[in-house]
């Protein structure tokens, strides 16, 4: 039946779809946070923990979520509503957590926006760290100490809003696809010329080493396994609502499988290109100051590439500031195309629902996304920040992941939709599948999602106050699911849940 769902945009070309998903996957994800969590996880460590993430729940979600969009052709929401009618909260929970995620992506693209200035004279001078946390964040005491805005951080973060509202406004084809079209090549050289600097330094061997070096007796710790798997989910925009939107804005005949695997190898091997790069620094900076490389970052943690990179950029002499100011237009660049994937997810969402216009829409989520980001301008943003990622990204992403394949497993069915993607795809997925998306996934993400709850409980986070954890943390996800639920309680535009081109019924 031809339907309410004509208007609602395509992408032009085959190409256009993979770049923009791929420019979904890689972000700052790939280049901010992956290296900070390999180091707190111990460096090679960590590897074990993220390539079983990506076999057992990445890629088999990732084929999940391209599925469901696109056999149900809707935002998260609506093709859950589709697929399950009981279950349409499953796709607004990832619909709120990619919207609070979006006010602070902002944040640190905005960050990026300064330093890609700062950039060109080294100027954060001598010491790094102190000009990261005093001069720049001006980094109050605690959490609740939340005093003045850093107006260069509210300038480029409206920058950042602009071009991410601008963007989205465009539309499918008209704005997202074409940012993609020039960012994602672009990216790519950027990072190029890093990775090749960064493992012909002095000293970056000993980088690599740290990176490639497996720690056995961390996979004890369940810390690091929820670290892979929210950092896997992050990488790969999973379980929030993106993919999943995306591909509802693709053709009829599309090769879904193997678009899934281009998705995640692309991600995947750039998250560890960048990677071999930033190590191949980390390195070089250990071989200046005579250190190991275990120790150059301190702990870093969220201000890793703020902090450790410019100090190494200041001693490289005049080379450092080329690298310095390439090394930040690739955040920016790669930080871009992600965020307006989040504001699309997010707002395709509120256009189906309340039927309003993507104009409307896209502007009025611009702006209120962008006024609680300015949350994290204060102070206390780098502690609000650090915590409510923490909570986001440990449980409300995992425990999204989670329902995702306990409603697909047993409630859609599986077989439902490999038969779907298997139809126009070259590559079939096989029965193994159905068994990942009905048991292996759930025990593990159900296991890790228990066990990070019972470690928090006991253990807290970082050494932050309880209190500052129930506010931020526990606070954040309560408003999630309040708005969850009123999302789902308000009715859908007439006849836009039933009628729509069903592919498979021809
Ligand atoms: N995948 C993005 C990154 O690695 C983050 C992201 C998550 C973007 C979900 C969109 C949706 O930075």
């Amino acid at each position: 039946m031809d339907d309410n769902n004509n208007n609602r945009g395509s992408w032009s070309s085959k190409t256009g779809f993979l770049l923009a998903i791929i420019g979904s996957a890689v972000g700052l994800g790939n280049i901010w946070r992956y290296p900070y969590m390999l180091y707190k996880y111990g460096g090679g460590a960590f590897l074990i923990p993220y390539f079983v993430a990506i076999i057992i729940a990445g890629i088999p979600l990732l084929i999940l979520e391209y599925t469901l969009g696109h056999k149900f052709r809707g935002s998260a929401p609506l093709s859950f509503k589709r697929a399950a009618s009981k279950f349409e909260w499953v796709g607004w929970l990832p619909t709120f957590v990619a919207f609070v995620i979006m006010t602070f992506y902002s944040v640190i693209l905005a960050w990026a926006v300064n330093y890609f200035g700062f950039a060109f004279t080294a100027s954060w001078g001598n010491n790094t760290s102190e000009f990261f946390t005093k001069s720049f964040l001006k980094l109050s005491g605690g959490p609740f100490e939340i005093n003045g805005f850093q107006f260069q951080i509210l300038i480029s973060l409206l920058v950042v809003w602009l071009i991410n509202w601008f963007v989205t406004y465009k539309g499918i084809s008209g704005g997202i696809e074409k940012l993609n079209k020039v960012l994602i090549p672009t990216l790519l050289v950027l990072m190029g010329i890093v990775v090749f600097k960064g493992v012909t330094l002095e000293g970056a061997k000993d980088g690599l080493n740290v990176l490639f070096t497996p720690d056995w007796s961390k996979l004890s710790d369940i810390k690091v396994w929820s670290g892979a798997f929210g950092q896997t989910f992050f990488s790969l925009s999973l379980a929030l609502a993106a993919i999943i939107t995306y591909s509802s804005y693709l053709p009829k005949k599309t090769d879904l499988n193997n678009s899934a695997m281009i998705t995640a190898f692309a991600n995947c091997g750039f998250e560890f290109f960048a990677a071999i790069g930033v190590f191949g620094i980390l390195g070089h900076m250990a071989h200046l100051h005579n250190v190991p490389v275990t120790e150059v970052a301190g702990n870093g943690g969220v201000g890793l590439a703020f902090m450790v990179f410019p100090q190494v950029f200041s001693e490289m002499g005049a080379i450092g500031k080329v690298l310095g100011v390439i090394f930040f237009l690739a955040i920016i660049s790669a930080g871009l195309t992600s965020s307006v994937s989040l504001l699309e997810a997010f707002s395709a969402s509120v256009i189906e629902k309340t039927g309003v216009n993507r104009k409307k829409i896209v502007t009025i989520a611009s702006l209120v996304c962008a006024s609680i980001s300015l949350v994290y301008v204060s102070g206390a943003g780098l502690y609000i920040l650090d915590i409510v990622d923490h909570y986001l990204n440990s449980f409300l992403v995992i425990g999204t992941g989670f329902l995702e394949v306990i409603v697909v497993g047993w409630i859609i069915k599986p077989n439902n939709l490999r038969e779907h993607s298997n139809k126009i795809s070259i590559i079939n997925v096989g029965s193994w599948w159905n068994i990942i998306i009905k048991y292996v996934a759930p025990v593990i993400l159900g296991f890790i999602l228990v066990a990070s709850i019972y470690e928090e409980i006991t253990k807290g986070y970082e050494g932050y106050p309880v209190k500052a954890l129930l506010i931020y943390g526990v606070g954040t996800s309560i408003l999630i699911v309040i708005a969850t639920i009123v999302a789902t309680v308000k009715k859908w535009p007439d006849n836009l849940v039933d009628d729509y081109d069903k592919f498979d019924e021809d």
